[in-house]
C-alpha cells in the first residue's frame, strides 16, 4: 500500500457541466445530467471529478461569476441535484471536487450589491475601493484579463473599484477578515455536504492589498508573436510585483487550508495559479499550511508546444517539485484550445495523427508526478471547434477580441454521447444547444467510443488500470529525465521496489514503459 494521500497521485476528470449533459432539454448541461453519466467517467478508471462552477450566477463568465456561493444556478439543478449526484460518485468509487472562485465574486451578490451603495455601509470595506488619482484617473495602469482597465468607476461611492477580469466580477478584499470568514463558512457549507476538495480558481489573482497600490512594470520580453493574446495589452506587463500573486494572499490562503485540515478524509485544496514565475509562486502557495497542490499551466501554452518546449516546461515544475505531489499537470482545460488540435502544429503532424496524439499526450501528462486533470473529451480526442459563427460566441473574452481571437468557446462545446441519438447526439433534445455542437465530433462521441475496444477512451482506461499497479508511479513521486532526441521525451519513475523507464516518441506517436 501507498503511503501517499489520494490526491498526489490523482487523475481528474473535469467537467465543464453547461456542456455535459442536458437532463431537461433547455440545451444546457446540468447536474442530473452529469449524475447520468457518471458511469461513463468511472469506467475510465479515474480517481476523482471536478466540477466547475455550479452556483447562481448571472452567468457573464458562465459560472466565474458567482452570485451566492451556497447553492446551485437553477439552470444546473438544485441542492438535492447535488447530493443524489455525490452520493453516486461516492458509491462509483470516485472523489468530488468542486470549483471555488475566491477571487471575486458578481457584481449580483449582494455582497456587491451592499458595498456599491456608499462608504459607510456593512460591506463597504469587502471590495477594493479607490478614491481617484487628482486628475481624475485610475490609482493604476493595471489592465484586466478581459480587456480595459482593472478599474471601473462607482459613481454612488465616486470611487474605483478592483476587478481583474469582467467589470462585472468585482475583487474581494482579502485583507478583511469577514471576507475571510465568508470564504470559511463557504468551505464548510461545501465539506459538510461531502466535497472532497476544491479547485481553487485563479489564486494568483486574489487581492488583499490596500492603497496605495504600485504601478506594474513593462515587460521587457513582450514581443508581438502569433498568438491570439499578443494583440492583447494585459500582456505587454509584469504583474507579479504589484497586481498579482502579491504574499499577502497567504493569510487567507492558510486560513481556508485550516479549516480543510479540520475535516477527516485528506480534503484536497488544488489553486489554479499562473504568474510571471508560476513555479516561484507555486512553491510559496504550496508551503506548509496552504495548498496542498498548484495547477501548473507548463503544459497548457494556448500555441501549443514542440518536444522541446514540453520537456523545457516539465523540467521547470520537476526542479522545484520532484518528490512530492504538490503539483497537477494539465494539456486542456475550458480556457485553452483542445490539445488534439492546438498541439498538431507545433509538432509538425496533421489531423489523421489526431487520436495517437492525444494518446500519447494523455500517457505523457498521466506518468508524470503529482495529480493531473483530463477535461472532458481529452479521452475522446475531440478537436477544437473552431467554426463557431461569430453570433454564436459566448465567450466574453472572445467577444472582446473577435474576430482576431476565437475566445474559449472552441473547446466549450456540448460533449456527443451516441452518434444515432436525436440531432445533438444525445445530449439534449432541445432545439438548439446553448453552444452548437460539432459534426466532427459526431464522429468520436463517448458512449460509441467506450464501445470501441481500440478507442482512446479504452485504450486509456487500461492504461490507468496498468498504472495502478506500478509502484514507480503509485508508491513515489519521484522522476529522473533522461537526455534524449529532440523528438523524444524520457524520464524514470523510481520508488523503493520500482524503476520504470517511460519513454515517449513524438516522432512514432507511441509510448512504452519498461522496467530498469
Ligand atoms: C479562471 C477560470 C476562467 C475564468 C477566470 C475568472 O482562469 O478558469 O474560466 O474566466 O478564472 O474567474
Ligand atoms: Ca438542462
Amino acid at each position: 500500500m501507498s503511503d501517499l494521500k489520494w490526491w498526489e497521485t490523482a487523475v481528474i476528470y473535469q467537467i465543464y457541466p453547461r456542456s455535459f449533459q442536458d437532463s431537461n432539454s433547455d440545451g444546457i448541461g446540468d447536474l442530473p445530467g452529469i449524475t447520468s453519466r457518471l458511469d461513463y467517467i468511472s469506467d475510465l478508471g479515474v480517481d476523482a471529478i471536478w466540477i466547475s462552477p455550479f452556483f447562481p450566477s448571472p452567468q457573464k463568465d458562465f459560472g466565474y461569476d458567482v452570485s451566492n456561493y451556497c447553492d446551485i444556478n437553477p439552470e444546473y439543478g438544485t441542492l438535492n441535484d447535488f447530493d443524489i449526484l455525490i452520493k453516486k460518485t461516492h458509491k462509483l468509487g470516485l472523489r468530488l471536487m468542486i470549483d471555488i472562485v475566491p477571487a471575486h465574486c458578481s457584481d449580483m451578490h449582494p455582497w456587491f450589491e451592499e458595498s456599491r451603495q456608499s462608504r459607510d455601509n456593512p460591506k463597504s470595506e469587502w471590495f477594493h475601493w479607490v478614491d481617484p488619482m487628482p486628475d481624475g484617473s485610475a490609482p493604476t495602469n493595471w489592465l484586466s484579463f478581459f480587456g480595459g482597465q482593472a478599474w471601473s468607476w462607482e459613481p454612488r461611492r465616486q470611487q474605483y473599484y478592483l476587478h481583474n477580469f469582467l467589470s462585472s466580477q468585482p475583487n474581494l478584499n482579502h485583507a478583511n477578515t469577514e471576507v475571510i470568514n465568508a470564504f470559511s463558512n463557504i468551505a464548510e457549507f461545501w465539506f459538510d455536504r461531502g466535497v472532497d476538495g476544491f479547485r481553487m480558481d485563479a489564486v494568483h489573482t486574489i487581492n488583499a492589498d490596500s492603497a496605495p497600490y504600485k504601478n506594474n512594470l513593462a515587460d521587457p520580453n513582450f514581443k508581438i508573436g502569433n498568438l491570439p493574446q499578443d494583440q492583447q495589452p494585459f500582456f505587454r506587463q509584469l504583474h507579479d510585483t504589484a497586481q498579482l500573486n502579491q504574499s499577502s494572499i497567504q493569510n487567507f490562503i492558510e486560513s481556508f487550508r485550516s479549516v480543510a485540515d479540520k475535516y477527516t478524509g485528506d480534503r484536497f485544496l488544488m489553486g489554479e495559479l499562473d504568474g510571471d514565475d508560476a513555479v516561484l509562486a507555486s512553491e510559496n502557495f504550496t508551503a506548509p499550511g496552504r495548498l496542498h497542490a498548484t495547477y501548473n499551466f507548463n503544459l497548457l501554452e494556448w500555441g501549443g508546444l514542440d518536444v522541446e518546449g514540453m520537456k523545457a516546461a516539465i523540467s521547470s515544475a520537476i526542479y522545484a517539485f520532484n518528490g512530492s505531489g504538490r503539483l497537477t499537470f494539465a494539456f486542456s482545460n475550458h480556457d485553452v484550445p483542445r490539445s488534439a488540435s492546438r498541439q498538431l502544429n507545433p509538432l509538425g503532424l496533421n489531423e489523421t495523427h489526431q487520436e495517437a496524439l492525444q494518446l500519447l499526450l494523455l500517457k505523457l501528462e498521466i506518468s508524470l508526478i503529482g495529480s493531473t486533470c483530463i477535461y472532458q473529451g481529452e479521452e475522446l480526442a475531440l478537436s477544437d471547434v473552431k467554426d463557431i459563427p461569430i453570433d454564436l460566441m459566448q465567450d466574453p473574452w472572445g467577444k472582446e477580441f473577435a474576430p482576431n481571437f476565437l475566445g474559449r468557446d472552441t473547446c466549450r462545446t456540448p460533449m456527443v454521447w451516441e452518434r444515432s441519438n436525436n440531432q445533438w447526439a444525445g445530449f439534449s433534445d432541445a432545439k438548439t444547444t446553448w453552444l452548437p455542437i460539432s459534426e466532427d465530433h459526431l464522429l468520436r462521441a463517448g458512449l460509441d467510443e467506450a464501445a470501441r475496444p481500440k478507442s482512446i477512451y479504452n485504450q486509456i482506461s487500461s492504461f490507468l488500470k496498468w498504472r495502478k499497479k506500478q509502484p514507480a508511479m503509485m508508491d513515489a513521486n519521484t522522476m529522473k529525465q533522461i537526455n534524449c532526441g529532440s523528438k523524444q521525451i524520457i524520464f524514470d519513475r523510481i520508488s523503493d521496489t520500482q524503476s520504470l523507464r517511460c519513454f515517449f516518441d513524438f516522432e512514432t506517436l507511441t509510448a512504452s514503459f519498461t522496467e530498469n
